[in-house]
């Protein structure tokens, strides 16, 4: 295991390229299943979700050649139809190969990906679409099992307690590319990683629509062939690179970015007293020495993300006054909240609501990371702290920040990635 030290207490300067999408890399490579011609994808990150995927796919009938951001993936010889548990327990994401398997096969095994560290993480919506297109679905020692002589086109509603699900829609769209006839899902997911698929999907011969409701419209197609495709920049990485901007009172450009993903963040950067300067790809933002506390809810796209929550929460620490983050996706997604305290922070969390009474200052710790943004919002805190913070379990930040070390040395801040014996 490996741990990230870091001297802090000087803002940030300079310039930054953002990765291509992990939540959008994921769902794309997946959905090579749906044909047999070669799939070529660009801006892919390397990651270790990515990674763990590769491994899926090639147990899965698809070997991937990846280099310098392009994943070139082929059929191989391989007709196994079962994702196991010692992959997806890794990343639960893998539950997306549901749907493309079977509108491919007919057929699938995937063990249930169960919660993780903030929450129970439920699959119910997939199973619900998947069995509305036909499919015949049973829950046997921990796998989900389904079959399908024909899906059939129909409509669907995808809402669920907190909203439409993300993967749950690239599931059923992914099936209702194949399936007979139309599909029409409901409350379906709008954030810009289904977007992203669902243009890839078209570029493969799908015929897929989007109405001004978000409602998705799929007439199924008897084939999909093959494509070329660059994915869309990361919004999670952007918003974090400018929360450390804003929390460091520091100032940075980051490239390679999309503006309009991230509207919603930019507003609040803007509102609490950061100076933004935009173009479509470009973002430059420079952060007065005093910034306003503020309120946010994370909701549902084009709301502000669920996983820049713990991040502005870190921000939130950094500024003079009471700042509140409602969280309305996973209302227990607070695993940062007790490690921020452990750097002085002075946050209560009640009802899926932290409180943050900021006094402007972070001090070093021993932390460490419980999930990728909670990591996230560590190292944002140990930038900002006085002396030096060691944050361990770095593999869940590893999971969604390409060469963040990298990234954040070229950038001004003395980090250290060295090997850790605290397990
Ligand atoms: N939900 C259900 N039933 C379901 C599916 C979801 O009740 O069948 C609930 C969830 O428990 C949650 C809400 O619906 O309360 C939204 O969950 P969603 O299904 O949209 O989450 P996801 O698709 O599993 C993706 C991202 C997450 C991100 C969420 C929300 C990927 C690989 N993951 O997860 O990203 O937080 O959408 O935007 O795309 C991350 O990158 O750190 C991350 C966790």
């Amino acid at each position: 295991m490996y741990k990230y030290a870091i001297k802090g207490g000087h803002p940030i300067h300079g310039e930054i390229k953002i990765s291509g999408s992990k939540n959008a890399a994921l769902p794309l490579m997946v959905a090579s299943i749906l044909t047999d011609e070669d799939v070529i994808l660009h801006n892919v990150p390397s990651l270790l979700d990515i990674d763990v995927l590769i491994k899926l796919l090639d147990r899965l009938g698809k070997k991937t050649e990846f280099k310098n951001g392009t994943a070139i993936i082929k059929p191989n010889n391989r007709t196994d139809l079962e994702a196991p548990y010692e992959l997806v327990k890794k990343m639960r994401a893998s539950i997306i190969v549901l749907g493309p398997l079977l509108a491919k096969h007919g057929f699938c095994k995937v063990t249930l990906p169960g919660g993780c560290a903030f929450g129970p993480r439920p699959v119910d919506l997939h199973i619900k679409g998947l069995e509305a297109l036909n499919a015949k679905i049973k829950l046997n020692e921990g796998y989900i099992e389904a079959k399908a002589t024909k899906l059939k086109g129909t409509t669907i509603d995808l809402n669920g307690k907190y909203g439409p699900t993300v993967l749950g829609t690239d599931n059923v769209m992914m099936a209702a590319t194949l399936a007979q006839g139309t599909t029409v899902i409901q409350n379906a997911a709008c954030e810009p990683e289904c977007e992203d698929l669902a243009n890839m999907l078209n570029t493969m011969g799908a015929d897929i629509q989007r109405e001004d409701n978000g409602t998705l419209i799929i007439n199924g197609v008897k084939k999909l062939h093959g494509t070329e495709y660059t994915i869309i920049p990361d919004r999670i990485e952007s918003g974090t690179f400018l929360a450390m901007a804003a929390a460091s009172r520091g100032s940075l450009t980051i490239h390679n970015t999309n503006e309009k993903h991230i509207e919603s963040v930019l507003d609040i950067l803007e509102n609490i007293g950061c100076d933004i300067k935009r173009n479509d790809t470009t973002i430059s933002i420079k952060a007065k020495k005093h910034l306003k506390p503020f309120d946010i809810e994370s909701l549902p796209y084009p709301k502000f993300p669920t996983d820049l929550q713990s991040i502005f929460t870190t921000l939130a620490c950094t500024i003079n006054g009471t700042s509140s983050l409602t969280e309305k996706i996973y209302p227990d997604r607070f695993m940062h909240v007790p490690e921020l305290i452990r750097m002085g922070a002075n946050i209560e969390v009640s009802d899926g609501v932290a409180t943050v009474s900021g006094n402007g200052k972070l001090l070093s710790a021993e932390v460490q990371a419980s999930d990728l943004r909670a990591g996230a919002a560590l190292v944002i805190a140990a930038v900002c702290a006085d002396k030096e913070s060691n944050i361990h379990r770095i593999y869940h930040i590893e999971r969604g920040y390409e060469k963040l070390e990298k990234k954040l040395q070229s950038i001004g801040i003395n980090i250290k990635k060295i090997k850790d014996n605290i397990l």
